[in-house]
């Protein structure tokens, strides 16, 4: 899929932008605090997914302004598409969305038509960081080919931090340990659901990272990448969540109640798991130097890519904020060769326009929040 026209007013600084990307390549640059990286996220925002850098709602709208307006034209494998994303002040959290002109409730239900991936710096750091950045990654393609997930991981979440006042009431003695039956038996039903969906994803995203890796290292290394759990032991030929796994989620809540309440909170459990990297059988987490971490991030994110294009037959937008700079000119090519046949939004300061002669595209120039075609 492609974007065909986008046009952002009142979005942060971003004021009358209307450009018509290419189908490939568009290089966004200017210098920093112009714009780049707000305008990556208006595209983003049109995902129907919350921002990747965090922006609350009240952040959105310009603070010298009263509303912001984006439009975004796209075609897909059928057909031309056309979201639209209002907000006005005070009312903020009214959100207007529309999808080909119909409202929708939230925007969360523009979700799984425009699918983009997006890479900023923070991301090469994904194999060295925490793992809830790890958790976050996996949640997010999950729920990018699998439209169910994401509400369950919200209601986990929710739920276990419901679990988590409640262990501690036990502890003060206010609650007694039976009211946590209930809870753990609808606990057990999502973890065992989201143990599932994200360790199957995983073991694809292995399929191509790895690939993709021994590419990279011209065939020096060996990546693999594994899913941790918490729970089980094995998730390997198991697909029945609803007894067989979410029976043994259960009785693994149960033997911990103890050293939960003592502890206050649900030592095991999807939230606690972890997605851990390996180079020629070594965590990298522990053992891999900075380019090799560069290199994991890099094909992770193709990964991601990849498999979108796989489930959904289309090849989503890819979204390269300020990531190509901080890469050497080797990596640089590697990840350009392999996004070639899919729309790119690169931003980048002035002074780190690629300069390879061979890129076909548009070149957009941003000044305060300005938008002009070069
Ligand atoms: N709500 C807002 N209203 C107006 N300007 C904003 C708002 N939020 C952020 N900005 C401005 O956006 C600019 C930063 O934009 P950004 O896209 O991060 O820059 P960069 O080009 O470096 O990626 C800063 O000048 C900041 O003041
Ligand atoms: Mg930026």
């Amino acid at each position: 899929m492609h974007i065909t026209r986008l046009c952002i007013d009142g979005f942060k600084n971003l004021k009358k932008v209307d450009i018509q990307p290419d189908p490939s390549l568009n290089v966004l640059y200017g210098n920093n605090a112009q714009g780049k990286t707000n305008l990556v996220e208006a595209v983003w925002l049109c995902t129907g997914v919350r921002s990747f850098r965090g922006t609350k709602d009240r952040s959105m709208i310009d603070i010298n302004g009263e509303v912001m307006n984006i439009s975004l034209d796209f075609k897909n494998r059928f057909r031309d598409m056309k979201i639209e994303f209002c907000m006005a002040k005070p009312n903020i959290k009214e959100k207007n969305c529309r999808l080909n002109g119909v409202k929708l409730k939230a925007p969360s239900k523009l979700f799984g038509n425009l699918d983009c991936v997006v890479f900023t710096p923070e991301d090469l750091d994904i194999s060295k960081g925490a793992p809830e950045k790890r958790r976050q990654f996996a949640d997010l393609c999950v729920s990018q080919i699998k439209n169910s997930y994401a509400k369950v991981s919200s209601d986990y979440e929710q739920l276990n931090e419901q679990r988590n006042v409640l262990l501690k009431n036990i502890c003060a003695g206010r609650s007694s340990a039976d009211e946590l039956e209930v809870w753990d038996v609808q606990l057990a039903r999502m973890g065992a659901y989201i143990s599932l969906l994200r360790y199957n994803y995983i073991k694809k995203l292995n399929i191509y990272a790895s690939a993709l890796y021994n590419e990279i290292s011209g065939g020096k290394e060996k990546l693999e990448i594994k899913y941790c759990s918490t729970v089980f032991d094995v998730l390997e030929g198991r697909t029945d969540y609803k007894e067989d796994l979410s029976g043994d989620y259960l009785a693994c809540l149960e033997k911990n109640r103890s050293e939960d309440i003592k502890a206050g909170f649900t030592l095991k459990g999807v939230h606690r798991d972890d997605i851990a990297a390996y180079i020629d059988g070594l965590p990298a987490r522990d053992f891999a130097s900075q380019g090799q971490h560069r290199s994991i991030a890099l094909v992770m994110k193709l990964a991601q890519a990849y498999i979108l294009r796989e489930e959904t037959d289309d090849a989503p937008v890819m979204l390269l904020d300020d990531v190509l700079s901080e890469l050497d000119g080797s990596r640089q090519r590697f990840v350009l060769s392999k996004i070639e046949k899919m729309q790119v939004f690169i931003t980048c300061c002035a002074d780190s326009l690629p300069s390879d002669g061979k890129l076909k595209g548009k070149v957009f120039y941003i000044e305060k929040g300005g938008v002009t075609e070069r």
